[in-house]
């Protein structure tokens, strides 16, 4: 039915432009990169667009006629971006005990053969959808698996939703089940198909996805980069460089490189449209180039750590002018909540000497994923002119929250800054009160029904 403008009123957060390193910020110097109405409101026009935003006293009584939603006490915030995910592996999260190549074998592979039925994907992608509004998450970079029904699957559960999803089928002509083996020319073509069937329509973006070096043959590589070449807009999503033993296989399987995104290089796949999923054992010449072609790692905190994959050095890739987002992969991944996947990134990269601070966590999964994906203008800001993708957050909703602020309000430490520090850390789906996708909600939580009250 139709629905006109409306307005929501909130603590509304959200970066602007890249936070600086460190704990030295003033107040004054956030102005810079930082908005924030503490008693604010955002304005959505009835197709889904953010018409307004600022105070609540300055900016609503321009709009006399909005209908105005109550989120006082809570904090309103862009939807977050997830750079790296995996929907055909939602029901293997917490699979034990294995290492990258034997967790592919003994559980990824077996569940990725049941996505050539189209009503298993469709089932599985419409609960995957539902756990990402209830974890924050509007905007998803997701692996699909070989059959491109399993792609046309999450593009369709999107597409319902209105959401912006960028998925496509994945490219495998070895080294896994024969089921799930296409060939390079069969991927090249079911790929360019959909690719005329999806990029672009709606909020659909296609990602051409060959899953990494050890499950293509070289040719097929190559036509992935070709298949790129003819249509420049899409992206190219794979893994890069995750474990030791998966290094040293590609070093078996492509001797005459001189090393893992080489072989990228020489395929074409290493552009400013890539995104390369974990980037843990980069050599400093092959961060240099990741670099230099603007490529975009998706750091992967949750599953390096489950998978015992390694440390992504964060520091490292940021003083080579890596950039980096943030991804979940589920299943590899242990939570489809950034929240948690922050929490994971604080702790894995303060153990290298870089506590990543409360704002810099924000911008990767907010406005830093937008621009890196060239998607800035569009989400990942509440600026006028974006999609209106946003989330409630009731940053309170853990007692242990409450607590905190009250000691730190006795001792002068209550700042935005501390408050954000503490939902990264300590938050998860629990804080989610509501997500928006284009204007429209998507999910509501139960704890939280009677705020949504108009
Ligand atoms: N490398 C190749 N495939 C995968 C996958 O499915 N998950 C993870 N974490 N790494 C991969
Ligand atoms: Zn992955």
């Amino acid at each position: 039915g139709f629905r006109g403008p409306r307005m929501y009123r909130g603590w509304i957060l959200y970066v602007v432009d890249t936070p600086p390193s460190g704990a030295d910020d003033t107040e004054a110097d956030q102005q810079r990169w930082l908005r924030q109405y503490r008693d604010g409101v955002l304005v959505v026009s009835t197709d889904g667009h953010i018409a307004d935003v600022g105070n609540y006293h300055e900016v609503a009584p321009r709009y006399p006629d909005i209908p105005c939603r109550d989120y006082r006490g809570m904090l309103i915030m862009p939807g977050f971006i997830d750079s790296h995910v995996h929907y055909v592996q939602t029901q293997i999260i917490a699979s034990y005990g294995r290492t990258l190549l034997e967790w592919l074998n003994e559980f990824a592979f077996p569940v990725e053969e049941q996505f050539s039925a189209p009503q298993a994907a469709a089932a599985v992608a419409d609960i995957f959808l539902r756990y990402l509004f209830q974890n924050g998450t509007t905007t998803s970079v997701t692996f699909a698996a070989t059959y491109p029904v399993s792609a046309s699957a999450l593009f369709e559960a999107a597409s319902a939703y209105d959401m912006r999803i960028i998925t496509g089928k994945t490219w495998m002509d070895r080294n896994a089940p024969p089921q799930l083996l296409d060939t390079p020319e069969s991927a090249y073509r079911d790929s360019r198909e959909l690719i005329r069937r999806w990029h672009g329509k709606g909020r659909n973006l296609y990602a051409i996805t060959p899953r990494f070096a050890i499950t293509s043959t070289f040719e097929q590589l190559r036509l992935a980069g070709i298949l790129h070449a003819e249509y420049p807009s899409t992206y190219i999503h794979t893994h890069l460089s995750e474990t030791r033993a998966e290094l040293a296989l590609v070093r078996e399987l492509f001797p005459g490189f001189r090393d893992y995104l080489a072989v990228y290089e020489a395929a074409g796949l290493v552009t400013e449209r890539s995104v390369l999923a974990h980037g843990v054992y980069l050599s400093g010449s092959e961060l240099s180039r990741v670099s230099a072609a603007r490529s975009t790692i998706a750091h992967c905190p949750t599953s390096n750590l489950f998978l015992a994959s390694g440390l992504y050095d964060l520091q490292r890739a940021n003083r080579r002018g890596v950039q980096t987002s943030i991804g979940t992969d589920v299943g590899g991944g242990t939570s489809f909540s950034l929240l948690r996947t922050l929490d994971e990134t604080y702790k894995s990269q303060h153990l290298q000497g870089y506590p990543v601070n409360a704002f810099e966590m924000l911008y990767l999964c907010t406005l830093g994923a937008a621009r890196h994906l060239h998607l800035a203008g569009k989400v990942g800001s509440l600026d006028i002119g974006h999609e209106a993708d946003f989330v409630v957050i009731d940053y309170l909703a853990q007692g242990i929250q409450r607590t905190r602020m009250e000691y730190l309000r006795s001792t002068g430490g209550w700042t935005t800054e501390s408050m954000l520090f503490g939902l990264e850390i300590t938050g998860d789906d629990r804080n989610v009160a509501a997500t928006y996708v284009m204007g429209r909600p998507v999910y509501a939580s139960r704890l939280h029904r009677g705020s949504h009250v108009l």
